[in-house]
C-alpha cells in the first residue's frame, strides 16, 4: 500500500515514517521542506502547491500536518488546507484518509481546537473514506510547556489541570494499524496510561531535572479552566498506550524519571 504522510517532518511524522516502512508500506513523505530524498515531496497546504503530485498514485493519506500557534495561518493550513487535501485526494481516487486530531477538541474552548474540530468535519464530510484518531498530548509537548511556564523561575500553572500524556511512538503504532484495517468512519480516542494532575506532573519533572523551582499555582479562569480541571483533555477509552510520563522523563533526563 502506498501512503502519503503529510506533516512528515513533525514530531509524530518522524516516528511514523520508519514504522510504516517496517510494516511494508511504500511511503511518500510530505512537508514544505525540500529534501534530496526520492521519498520526499514538497507540499504547502496553505497554498496547495505540490498537492496534485503528492496525492497522485497513493492508496491512502495519513494527514498529520498542522500549524498550531500560527495566527490566521492556522485556519489556512488546518481547515482550508485539509479541505484542499480531501478534494485532491478524492479526485486522485485515494481510498482512505486518516486524520490525527486531539482528545477534547469538542470540549476545550481554544482557538486551535476549534480549527482541529472543523478539520475533522471536513474529513468526515469529504469525498474520501475516512478514519479519525484523537490523541492526548505527547510528553514532549508537556515537557516544552513546563519549560515555557517556568521561564521566569517558578513553574506557573493550574495544579488541578488533568493531562494524560501518550507516547508518539505508540500513537504511530495505532495509526499504522488503522491504515492496515481500512476506513472505520469513526472518531477514536487514544490516550496514555495515566491521568496526571498538573502538580503531580510538575513534581516528577522537577525531580527528574533535579530542579528546586517551586510551583506557583494559578487558577485558569472561566470555561477553559473548568474544562481542563474536569479532564476534557483525557479519555477513558481503552486500550491506552503503556509508556508513562516517568518513562519519558527517565529517557530525557536520566535516573528514574522522578518516580
Ligand atoms: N503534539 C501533540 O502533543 C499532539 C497531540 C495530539 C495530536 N496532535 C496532532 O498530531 C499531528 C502532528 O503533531 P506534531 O506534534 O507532530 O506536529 P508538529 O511537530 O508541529 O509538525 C507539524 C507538521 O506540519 C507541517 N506543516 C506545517 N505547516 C504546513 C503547511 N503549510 N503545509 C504542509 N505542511 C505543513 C510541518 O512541516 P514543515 O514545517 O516542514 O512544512 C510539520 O511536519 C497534528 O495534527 C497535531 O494536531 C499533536
Amino acid at each position: 500500500m502506498r501512503v502519503l504522510v503529510t506533516g512528515a517532518s513533525g514530531r509524530l511524522g518522524r516516528v511514523v515514517l520508519p514504522r510504516l516502512r517496517d510494516d511494508g508500506f511504500v511511503v511518500r513523505a510530505a512537508s514544505r521542506q525540500r529534501r534530496a530524498d526520492p521519498e520526499w515531496v514538497t507540499l504547502d497546504l496553505a497554498t496547495g502547491r505540490g498537492l496534485a503530485e503528492a496525492v497522485d498514485g497513493v492508496d491512502a493519506v495519513l494527514h498529520l500536518a498542522s500549524a498550531p500557534n500560527a495566527g490566521r495561518r492556522t485556519r489556512a493550513v488546518d481547515v482550508v488546507g485539509t479541505r484542499r487535501l480531501a478534494v485532491a485526494a478524492g479526485e486522485a481516487g485515494v481510498g482512505h484518509l486518516v486524520y490525527v486530531s486531539i482528545v477534547g477538541v469538542d470540549r476545550v474552548p481554544l482557538g486551535y481546537y476549534r480549527h482541529k474540530l472543523a478539520a475533522e468535519e471536513v474529513v468526515r464530510s469529504g469525498p474520501v473514506p475516512w478514519s479519525v484518531l484523537r490523541a492526548t498530548q505527547f510528553p514532549e509537548f508537556l515537557d516544552e510547556l513546563l519549560r515555557t511556564v517556568s521561564r521566569w523561575g517558578p513553574v506557573i500553572g493550574d495544579r488541578a489541570l488533568l493531562a494524560q500524556p501518550v507516547d508518539p511512538g505508540e500513537v504511530a503504532g495505532r495509526l499504522v494499524g488503522m491504515l492496515g484495517a481500512g476506513p472505520s468512519y469513526a472518531v477514536e480516542d487514544f490516550g496514555g496510561p495515566q491521568v496526571l494532575r498538573f502538580d503531580e506532573a510538575v513534581r516528577a519533572w522537577r525531580t527528574a531535572r533535579r530542579s528546586r523551582r517551586p510551583l506557583l499555582p494559578v487558577r485558569i479562569p472561566g470555561r477553559l479552566g473548568r474544562a481542563l480541571r474536569a479532564g476534557a483533555l483525557t479519555t477513558t477509552v481503552t486500550p491506552t498506550g503503556t509508556r508513562t510520563w516517568a518513562d519519558h522523563l527517565a529517557d530525557t533526563y536520566g535516573g528514574t524519571g522522578g518516580k
